[in-house]
């Protein structure tokens, strides 16, 4: 009976080898578009002002043959959307400028143009704007290259008996289901009242017409919101997640807010309206949230610094907790959903005097480098693509946001719908994730990225830094 257990390692020795996703699985395509405007590709964070990707929303069209990339000029004004094959990665037609706006804040792409979700001044003389010309969220549609319609998602005339919205910066992320005809916006807003942070979702209907769905529409989510997860489902509520100032990330499909009714997926210590960062912090919030292809299940990746030592939040109450983080670094967190409402696994505890705040948590990646960056795309109804950033050698110095260091490389991790991962993780030490993953017609995994180096050693100057007219794609494929 020595044979048995013999056999049974050389299979998983096997299959081990055979499932880790290897260099053949990575495809690059470095340089390959060329830009006909100039991109700065670092932007820098809240509270440390550490580098970040500036985000590059992309979105693949229905019928698979091109994707759409948009991306925000280095002047900071004005965002530029190109199609692209998506078999070349070469540039379809010219650039479709859209004028004045500040951020590339979400993209869906369709058969005759594009949506895009981004922010920008009121027009001047605009009775009750926010002040001194802050950013408002508005959502573009353009048809065959041209405006087709724009709806505000802020400003004097949205909710104006509840909160009157501005978005300083666009961290959110946009969505579409052809199912409902709804665009779904989920994003950080500030009340220009009050000062105040929080988060809006908004529906918007196929002719630009704003709708309010009782159950699905949220004017004032969660406090603080620095990380959303976004993602579409075949009818409103849409699937959310939002973390918020008090301690937690939650599940928020049921709720658009905070309340101790959602789902909470961890507990994280909360230190000057941040929580580690978890999807990504400024030029984040996408891909952080995918679905299991035709499936109702969902995945989310996310990083965290673990929690215990959990104590009352009695400005809240009830349901809610702060915590010590566990580590000085962040590892790498994902969650599955069998539905938009419903975690797989436990919630986190909120018991008071608990020790252990983060025992529920699936660590896809755990030691002592610090993680960030983590995205989440799935390759069908079983496989899924989780990947980050890491700095071997981090200096923490912050509570709650991100670390610096010298760049250690991008991971990839495959992992199936239960969670479990399969294999070993790839690293590249040149392609970065820096935009929308996008999930192709042939299954293979592709995103947006610069090429260049990849410096995180200290804080970066808004605007500085060398701009590009190159934009690269990387795309993963399943090893399944
Ligand atoms: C736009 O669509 C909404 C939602 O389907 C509908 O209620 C409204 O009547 C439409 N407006 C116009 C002008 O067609
Ligand atoms: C976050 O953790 C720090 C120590 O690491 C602690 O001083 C602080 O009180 C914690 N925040 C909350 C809200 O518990
Ligand atoms: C909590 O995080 C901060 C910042 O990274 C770090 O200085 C501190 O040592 C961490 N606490 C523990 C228990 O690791």
């Amino acid at each position: 009976m020595l044979v048995l257990p013999f056999i049974l390692c050389l299979l998983s020795a096997v299959q081990s080898v055979t499932a880790t996703l290897t260099y053949s699985n990575l495809q690059t395509h470095v340089d390959v578009l060329n830009l006909e405007f100039s991109f700065n590709p670092v932007k820098p964070s809240y509270w440390t002002g550490y580098g970040h990707h500036r985000r590059i929303a992309c979105a693949l069209s229905p019928d698979g043959k091109s994707i759409y990339v948009a991306y925000l000029d280095a002047s900071e004004t004005d965002v530029h959307v190109q199609e692209v094959d998506s078999s070349t990665f070469l540039a379809i037609g010219s650039t479709v400028t859209v004028s004045g706006c500040k951020e590339a804040g979400g993209l869906v792409a369709h058969s005759d143009g594009f949506a895009l979700l981004t922010n920008e001044p009121m027009p001047s003389g605009t009775a009750n704007a926010p002040p001194s010309d802050t950013p408002v969220p508005v959502l573009y549609r353009y048809t065959n290259g041209a405006q087709s319609w724009k709806t505000f998602l802020g400003g004097p005339d949205v909710h104006p008996k509840d909160v009157l919205a501005a978005s300083p910066d666009l961290n959110g992320d946009l969505v579409y289901s052809s199912e409902s005809g709804l665009y779904g916006a989920y994003f950080v807003i500030t009340d220009y009242t009050s000062g105040h942070f929080g988060d809006s979702i908004q529906y918007v209907a196929d002719n630009g017409t704003l709708v309010i769905i009782a159950g699905a529409t949220g004017d004032w989510g969660c406090s603080h919101n620095t990380g959303i997860a976004f993602e579409a489902a075949d009818q409103p509520p849409y699937a959310s997640i939002c973390a918020e100032d008090q301690g937690a990330i939650w599940l928020n499909t049921l709720t658009q807010s905070m309340t101790n009714n959602g789902v909470k997926i961890s507990n994280e210590n909360t230190t000057n309206g941040g929580s580690g960062e978890p999807m990504g912090g400024m030029s984040g919030s996408y891909s952080a949230l995918a679905q299991f292809g035709d499936t109702t299940k969902y995945i989310f990746a996310w990083v965290s610094r673990g929690a215990m030592d959990l104590t009352a939040n009695t400005w809240m109450g009830g349901g809610y907790t702060h915590s010590l983080n566990r580590t000085n670094n962040r590892n790498v967190a994902i969650a599955l959903f069998s539905d938009k409402y419903t975690m797989v696994d436990s919630q986190a505890t909120s018991q008071v005097g608990a020790e252990d705040g983060d025992s529920q948590v699936n660590w896809v990646a755990k030691g002592s480098a610090d993680c960030f960056n983590a995205h989440a795309a799935t390759f069908d109804t079983e496989n899924a693509l989780v990947t980050w950033e890491q700095i071997d050698n981090p200096t923490c110095e912050y509570i709650a946001m991100g670390c610096c260091g010298q760049f250690s490389g991008t991971y990839f991790q495959q992992v199936d719908s239960s969670g479990k991962k399969i294999g070993q993780p790839l690293m590249s030490m040149d392609v970065y994730v820096a935009g929308d993953m996008v999930t192709m017609s042939d299954g293979r995994i592709c995103w947006p990225y610069i090429n260049m180096d990849w410096d995180l050693s200290g804080p970066v100057d808004e605007g500085s830094g060398p701009t590009t007219t190159k934009m690269s794609f990387a795309c993963m494929n399943s090893n399944a």
